[in-house]
């Protein structure tokens, strides 16, 4: 099968041009102006924008969390993802604490190999770091998964402390991997949900008033310093705040580089959602909402080049499942449904209100993860012989996000009735038409398990 892109606006992290696309199989094989080539399938993209397919590297499907599993499985899930134009995700493996690495692998490649849509990878959240764990962690690099998430909150479930993070980061550096971390402080955390539980203050509203910024920026500051200590390549994701970007940029001082990972609801979205009383319950996440200036701070940081990936941390709970919570914010699972939004919203709030150039927006949401997490140019580049993972996208549509219309198996939506301007149209994963003109022709098994390599803690 070929394909021919023709009159496309073509943008990457580095260039801007009106040219043709030519594809054979997985690969694209020709990239230039009036490209003389006979395809199956002719595209015509004028007056669109084509870009390198979208990197979500923060996702978490039918994950088992706060006693019940997140609702997107990775059949649902991914094929979300590729409506909105991510044509890969990199999803969370929880090693469960007194169990081995292997076993969280075997678990979790069982729920999405074979029932996945669109393309998969895995970080391997290390949550018991022992003498058996650091045995597997090279075994993990050979696998082609070669980032090691660190919870640094969540006591009793996921939380690792500063001893097993500081031997966890010597392996993974040895082994050539990247560590990252849910930078907040677990202990401060969980103390103050405690006292706002003990004094009945129980609406989503202390879910917010449990992990003040101090919580995260602190957290931050300490993985940025046990990183310096080891010299591991470092990423912290889903940062909320001013605090915590201040932290990373006291790091640069140094000369360190840690990677930073905002999700597009910390750019757009606010902690006043939480005064509407349970329905607050929809954002409850960690970290949390935050404030006005911590947008202000995020968007600066992401053209700083201090902020270098917009995901999403999508986790959507119905909204039974948030009900769990209904009489104490301490149970409301936490996460938000977002993947199948990311592209459009940070093209219409960030591009079309020119907070960032069109260049930004590729590095952020595809570029800059493939080459953090070891995959460029393979995937989240447009060049010769890369995977064909392309988005088409009408920078002018204007459409409005509804719960009626998203394809996330969850039954609400936390950016109901925004309207938005810039629509994606037509999507390519590995060559082939995936998405076009809200219809998919993907099935469930066509995603592939991604085998990442080494990473050079380098952009
Ligand atoms: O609220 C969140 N973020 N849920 C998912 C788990 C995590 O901490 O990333
Ligand atoms: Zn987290
Ligand atoms: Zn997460």
């Amino acid at each position: 099968m070929s394909v021919l892109i023709k009159n496309g606006r073509i943008v990457t992290g580095s260039e801007d041009f009106i040219g043709d696309i030519f594809i054979e199989g997985d690969h694209i094989q020709g990239i230039g102006k009036n490209l003389d080539r006979k395809a199956d399938t002719v595209i015509n993209a004028k007056g669109m924008l084509v870009m390198p397919g979208g990197i979500d590297p923060h996702v978490h499907l039918e994950m088992p969390f706060m006693g019940t599993f997140s609702s997107d499985t990775y059949e649902t899930g991914t094929r979300a993802a590729l409506f909105g134009g991510t044509t890969m995700v990199i999803d969370f493996i929880l090693q469960k604490q007194g169990n081995s690495l292997q076993a969280a692998y075997d678990e979790w490649q069982g729920r999405a190999s074979g029932t996945a849509v669109g393309d998969y990878g895995f970080h391997m959240a290390v949550t018991d770091f022992n003498e058996h764990t650091k045995e597997e962690i090279a075994h993990m690099i050979e696998l082609g998964i070669t980032s090691f998430k660190t919870f640094m909150a969540y006591k009793g479930a996921l939380m690792i402390d500063d001893g097993q993070m500081v031997r966890l980061m010597q392996e993974v550096k040895r082994a050539g991997g990247i560590v990252t971390a849910h930078a907040t402080n677990g202990d401060m955390i969980d103390t103050l949900i405690a006292k706002h539980r003990s004094e009945g203050n129980l609406s989503p509203w202390y879910h917010y008033m449990s992990q003040p910024e101090i919580t995260e920026s602190e957290a931050s500051g300490r993985f940025a310093d046990m990183a310096s200590y080891t010299g591991v390549p470092a990423y912290i994701v889903h940062m909320t705040c001013e605090g915590a970007l201040n932290a990373v940029r006291n790091s640069t001082r140094r000369n360190q580089t840690v990677f930073v990972e905002t999700c597009i609801q910390y750019l757009l979205l606010d902690a006043s959602l939480y005064k509407q009383n349970f329905d607050g319950a929809k954002w409850v996440m960690s970290p949390p909402l935050r404030e006005p200036k911590d947008q202000t701070a995020l968007w600066a940081g992401i053209n700083q080049g201090l902020v270098q990936v917009v995901g999403t941390d999508h986790c959507p709970f119905k909204w039974e499942q948030k009900l769990m919570g209904k009489d104490d914010f301490s149970k409301i699972p936490n996460g938000h449904p977002a993947i199948e939004h990311r592209m459009e919203l940070l093209f219409s709030e960030g591009v079309n209100k020119g907070k960032i150039s069109h260049n930004k927006y590729v590095d952020v949401t595809s570029t800059n993860a493939a080459k953090i997490f070891g995959m460029f140019p393979r995937k989240g580049s447009l060049s010769i012989g890369a995977d064909a993972d392309i988005v088409i996208l009408d920078p002018k549509e204007k459409h409005t996000l509804s719960v009626n219309t998203h394809h996330m198996n969850v039954d609400y939506s936390g950016y109901e009735g925004w309207k938005l301007t810039g629509k994606i149209k037509t999507v390519l994963q590995r060559g082939k038409v995936v998405i076009d003109n809200d219809m998919c022709f993907a099935a469930r098994g066509d995603g592939q398990f991604i085998k990442r390599n080494k990473v050079k803690g380098q952009l």
